[in-house]
């Protein structure tokens, strides 16, 4: 998202960045759920908030041609080139000293860089070099083992011996939680930076997001924002999946007010687009989790209320799933880790329930309990 006018909230996230990295710190690791906004953040700080005291370069791993360690490096150099040229970070002439300075990546790209980087620190001059890697994760999960490993090393190298920039990285809550107890090859980096949790957007920014997209095009009744806040616990990818729907159905009916009724129409079309929508969440529901999350989405039902591991195990059992305490505990866990539900804790125990009440409607449509037996006895 490069519009500015659409991006909301995260104040206090940015002020916690641009402060570490004020401080001294050189590495900052960004991590958070699927579509929560990491990229959106970045691109936010790079287009705006960072502009003026940095002199940054996002690169996204995604848009590597090949997972080594001669792309990687070759195209930070040729990020920076760019920028520094588009963004006037150095004049003219110093743009031809800075493309001089990554000559000869092939032989040694790591080393080039380093070199390059040295100059480019003494061009750029006045503001700090901020490189922001959008999707890390994707060394862990796609490139070469080995691969991995040394650009990881020589990332690490290249903070711990000051090299003048400072970096962001960008990387999956999932994967940054299960490094913290797996040998993952980036993980001697990432442990190495300071942390910043992205979570959903508060209160306010949600609810800036729904009335104030692209300046004043839709009117919101208070109980539809409301309602939409609460349907999707803030989380801003499905509170624009809501709007995108809404404001669709609305203008086919020339109409600027948005109220309760709209949203009541709208959203079984959001939940008949739920396997697109809720890719990221499924993707931890499969097997024993799959069900148990069924289950506490039977018990919570449309309200989504809390419900404790006990009523959640007996209607487990009522539809004749026989899973142990302990493993429905450990996939309570899991599921509470991967951001699909959350935990409260009261004197008598721990009380769960869907984090995001909306996917919780779609459980009950598509992946209800009995639909999950059926298919399970014709098996
Ligand atoms: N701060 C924000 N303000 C407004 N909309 C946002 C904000 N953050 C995220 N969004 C919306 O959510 C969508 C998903 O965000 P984004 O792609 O940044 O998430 P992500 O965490 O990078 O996802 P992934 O894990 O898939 O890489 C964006 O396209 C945008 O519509
Ligand atoms: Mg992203």
């Amino acid at each position: 998202m490069r519009d500015a006018r659409l991006f909301k909230g995260r104040e206090a996230e940015i002020g916690e960045i641009a402060d570490s990295l004020r401080n001294g710190n050189s590495l900052v690791v960004v991590y958070g759920a699927g579509r929560v906004g990491k990229t959106s953040l970045l691109q936010y700080m790079h287009d705006h908030s960072l502009k003026h005291e940095f002199a940054s370069v996002l690169v996204e791993m995604q848009g590597l041609a090949s997972f080594c360690e001669t792309t990687f490096w070759s195209t930070v150099a040729n990020k920076l080139v760019n920028e520094a040229a588009i963004r006037s970070y150095v004049g003219r002439v110093g743009i031809r000293h800075l493309h001089s300075a990554f000559k000869r990546m092939r032989d040694d790209p790591f080393k080039a860089f380093r070199r390059g980087l040295e100059k480019a620190k003494d061009l750029v001059g006045g503001r700090r070099l901020l490189i922001m890697i959008d999707d890390f994760t994707m060394l862990d999960e796609l490139w070469p083992r080995e691969e991995a490993l040394r650009a990881a090393y020589q990332l690490k190298s290249l903070i711990e011996e000051h090299c003048g920039a400072a970096f962001i990285l960008c990387v999956h809550e999932t994967f940054y939680k299960t490094a913290l107890s797996e040998k993952i090859a980036t993980w001697p980096l990432l442990r190495a930076g300071i942390p910043l949790r992205l979570d959903h957007l508060d209160r306010q920014a949600a609810e800036r997001l729904i009335r104030d997209p692209l300046g004043e095009m839709m009117t919101y009744s208070d109980e539809a924002v409301e309602e939409m806040l609460s349907l999707t616990a803030c989380h801003p990818y499905y509170l624009q999946c809501m709007l995108y729907e809404l404001i669709g159905h609305v203008a086919g009916e020339r109409r600027r007010m948005v109220t309760s009724d709209d949203l009541r129409a709208v959203i079984p079309r959001v939940l008949q687009a739920g396997t697109h929508y809720f890719a990221d969440l499924l993707q931890h529901v499969k097997g024993v989790t799959g069900v148990v999350v069924a289950a506490l989405a039977h018990v919570s039902g449309r309200d989504n209320a809390e419900a404790a591991p006990d009523e959640i195990q007996a209607s487990l059992q009522d539809y004749g799933f026989a899973i142990s305490q302990s493993k429905l505990l450990r996939s309570l866990e899991h599921l509470r880790d991967t951001g699909v539900i959350e935990r409260r804790e009261e004197p008598r125990g721990p009380l769960y329930r869907i984090r995001i009440p909306l996917f919780g409607h779609w459980l009950l449509e598509n992946r209800s309990l009995s639909m999950i037996s059926s298919v399970r006895q014709e098996r």
